[in-house]
């Protein structure tokens, strides 16, 4: 496989199958079977789970919410997703305890279609209701990283991309390790040394890996890399298999980013979430699911108030010209987003988005995605009027009641109303307290993490110079309908489903509150309707039509941020002047740039106009990061995210200090 395949185009290839007569798919680009039908499914059996010792391991993971209760797989070449569904199998089975998680972390340059997969797996009967579990949640092609959500504590998250840079920008420790390219020779690109160092830097204290092959340069790549190597009986016909263990002694630790840190795992019993607004409800559901104890503090009087409050919402791609770490970070959220409302059984329904180009600037972008796509034609199509490109349309987008999604991820948790947070301080270092008053009365709640996700509240409580969150008010129009569900955008937007039509909506500064509703604004989402939906207006004015506003909180780069709450001081002290001074870092303890944060403090926020979009995604990533899993994007998409970027780049801008 050529790395140019990869780089030409934006939507990663597809393999060439043959169907040989036994059933088995057969790739032509490196003519090689993805498995044998006669022993396929017990070569997995023996060569990947008992060559990594896996039910024994995780009869040895100790019970509660700890890293120790956490196994992670990496696996090269997801295929036909044997192995996973396999796999799912065998944890279903042997899951030690009901908080155990399994994670697994797949790579794949030519995602094969769910039909073939289908057909592929239909030859094992007995992994029935795990084939038809993964199916289900079969990724989109599309490079980038997406996460599927199995059940029992098991999730998968799929890596579309040429294996070497997608090993390069993940960012995990796996406790053992599937080797499943097609064989060495004829897919060498699976095998090399490079590939095989990364799979080192990748692996945790004890990490097994299971191969079905003793290649000689194979060994000694791993050998390279630390692996103690050895030589075990083969499987069926192979006389021999070789295994791999990593070292015990754990490695010292590389500090080189100093935006990201993903090596000291919080794993928290307890957390807090301040807002219960889109991000908030998402966050409080993804720690619930992870057996975490959650408690959502909001000042608000209910649920049905603020931004996160609107009738309906729009949850459609942002896509960008070109292949960058910032399109697919906006691929990967859109992904994340669909994936996450389809699985919600209220508030979320499916529309194809027509998208009209509404600047030069959007019809060039256009013209440029219509060349060369970053999604399929199953979930993009282009806008044409005779011939003429007029934008682009989102199939299979959503049409959202945040309010109703809200009170679903909120139904099993603590939330607690009309309670404002005035700050946020330590208890022994390592608990955090949280500060707030309602009714006039001062409480305190204690917890091991506290998120604050608290829209424009991040300014006060986490802010400062460091978050800079401006304040976008809007308003919007909504009005009773019984149309079939649609929705179409240029610049403003209508939707309409589930009985409701919403259409708007204005963007314009505001002090951080929401503005008051006005006839300017109302005459400017009139406007907007006549452009996008002229047919409907008659009716709609018929019937009473409301306004509501909210205020969106946004940052300067128009990107929100998710992750630990940096230390300013600390950046200031450590990376200060250097950055001032525009000279190369200085490493910290001699060991490498790291980024500074507060214990147990993450913020996640300045969602602007796609809360909705990012909200299920950031929620994903604050979990993993503090969990030490796999994280749902690639490390450079993730660092256009982080909270300290401002605050670095505010240091570059400032002045060095005159002798
Ligand atoms: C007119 C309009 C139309 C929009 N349309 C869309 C759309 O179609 N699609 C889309 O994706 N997005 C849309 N958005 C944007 C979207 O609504 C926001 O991005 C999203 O709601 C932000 O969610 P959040 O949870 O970060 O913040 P919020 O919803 O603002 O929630 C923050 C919560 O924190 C609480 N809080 C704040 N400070 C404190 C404190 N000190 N103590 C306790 N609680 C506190 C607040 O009471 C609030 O409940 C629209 C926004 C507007 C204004
Ligand atoms: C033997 S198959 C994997 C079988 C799979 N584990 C299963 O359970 O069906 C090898 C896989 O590696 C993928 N692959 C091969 N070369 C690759 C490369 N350079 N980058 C990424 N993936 C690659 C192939 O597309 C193929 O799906």
């Amino acid at each position: 496989m050529s790395e140019n395949m990869f780089k030409s185009k934006r939507l990663p290839p597809r393999p060439e199958l043959y169907w040989q007569e036994d059933g088995v798919p057969r790739d032509q680009i490196n003519d090689d079977v993805y498995f044998s039908v006669s022993n396929g499914l017990e070569e997995t059996r023996e060569v990947f789970f008992r060559g990594c010792g896996l039910v024994d391991r995780w009869q040895a993971m100790r019970a509660g919410i700890s890293a120790s209760n956490t196994f992670t797989i990496g696996e090269l070449g997801f295929g036909t997703g044997l192995n996973i569904a396999a796999l799912r199998q065998l944890w279903r089975e042997h899951r030690p305890n009901p908080q155990a998680r399994l994670e697994v972390i797949s790579f794949e340059g030519r995602l094969m279609r769910v039909e073939d997969a289908k057909t592929a797996l239909s030859v094992w009967p007995e992994l029935a209701s795990d084939v038809q579990t993964l199916l289900s949640l079969w990724p989109v092609r599309a490079k980038g990283v997406q996460r599927l959500c199995l059940d029992f504590g098991m999730s998968l998250l799929i890596v579309q991309d040429e294996i070497e840079p997608a090993l390069k920008n993940t960012a995990f420790k796996a406790d053992a390790w599937f080797l499943d390219g097609f064989s060495p020779a004829k897919n060498p690109e699976m095998w090399s040394s490079e590939v095989m160092a990364q799979i080192a830097l990748h692996s945790a204290p004890e990490c097994v890996v299971g191969t079905y092959t003793v290649a000689g340069h194979v060994r000694r790549a791993l050998a390279a890399g630390g692996f103690e190597v050895s030589k075990q009986p083969g499987f069926g016909t192979k006389r021999e298999r070789m295994q791999a263990i990593y070292p015990t002694l754990p490695k010292p630790e590389i500090y080189c980013d100093p935006l990201l840190l993903n090596t000291e795992r919080a794993c928290p019993a307890s957390v807090i979430v301040i807002g219960a607004g889109i991000m908030g409800a998402c966050m409080a559901q993804a720690f619930h699911e992870r057996g975490c104890d959650v408690t959502v503090l909001d000042k608000g009087e209910g649920i049905e108030e603020g931004a996160s409050a609107n009738p309906l919402g729009l949850v459609a791609p942002r896509l960008d010209g070109a292949d960058t770490p910032q399109a697919r970070l906006l691929i990967d959220a859109y992904l994340a987003a669909i994936a996450f409302y389809k699985t919600q059984n209220i508030g979320a329904w499916p529309v194809d988005t027509a998208h009209f180009s509404s600047s030069n600037e959007e019809i060039g972008r256009h013209a440029k995605i219509k060349d060369d796509p970053p999604l399929d034609t199953d979930l993009l199509g282009v806008l044409e009027d005779e011939g003429r490109q007029m934008g682009l349309n989102y199939l299979s987008s959503m049409a959202v009641s945040p309010v109703d999604v809200r009170s679903q991820l909120l139904k099993d948790i603590n939330v607690v109303w009309n309670t404002k947070i005035t700050s946020i301080g330590a208890v022994d270092g390592a608990q955090r307290c949280v500060t707030a008053i309602r009714d006039g009365q001062v409480f305190e709640y204690e917890a091991d993490l506290v998120v604050i996700a608290a829209g424009m509240g991040i300014a006060d409580l986490a802010g400062g110079e460091g978050l800079p969150l401006r304040g976008r008010g809007g308003q919007l129009e909504y009005a009773q309908y019984d149309g079939p569900d649609f929705a179409r955008s240029k610049g403003h937007y209508v939707v309409g489903a589930n009985g409701k039509i919403v259409f708007g909506a204005t963007y314009q500064d505001s002090d951080g509150k929401a503005p008051e509703a006005s006839d300017a604004a109302r005459a400017e989402n009139m406007l907007a309707l006549d452009v996008l939906a002229p047919e409907l207006k008659e009716k709609i004015l018929s019937g009473k039509v409301q306004s509501a506003t909210a205020v969106r909180a946004a940052t300067p780069d128009q990107l929100p941020f998710a992750g630990r709450l940096p230390e300013f001081a600390a950046y200031r002290a450590h990376y200060g002047e250097d950055l001032r001074t525009g000279r190369a870092l200085k490493p910290i303890d001699g060991q490498g740039f790291k980024a500074l944060y507060q214990r147990g403090m993450y913020a996640a926020g300045g969602l602007g106009s796609r809360g909705l979009t990012w909200a299920p995604f950031l929620a994903q990533i604050i979990v993993a990061d503090a969990f030490g899993g796999p994280v749902p994007t690639g490390a450079d998409s993730r660092e256009l995210i982080a909270p300290a970027r401002f605050f670095m780049r505010q240091l570059k801008r400032e002045k060095p200090k005159k002798d």
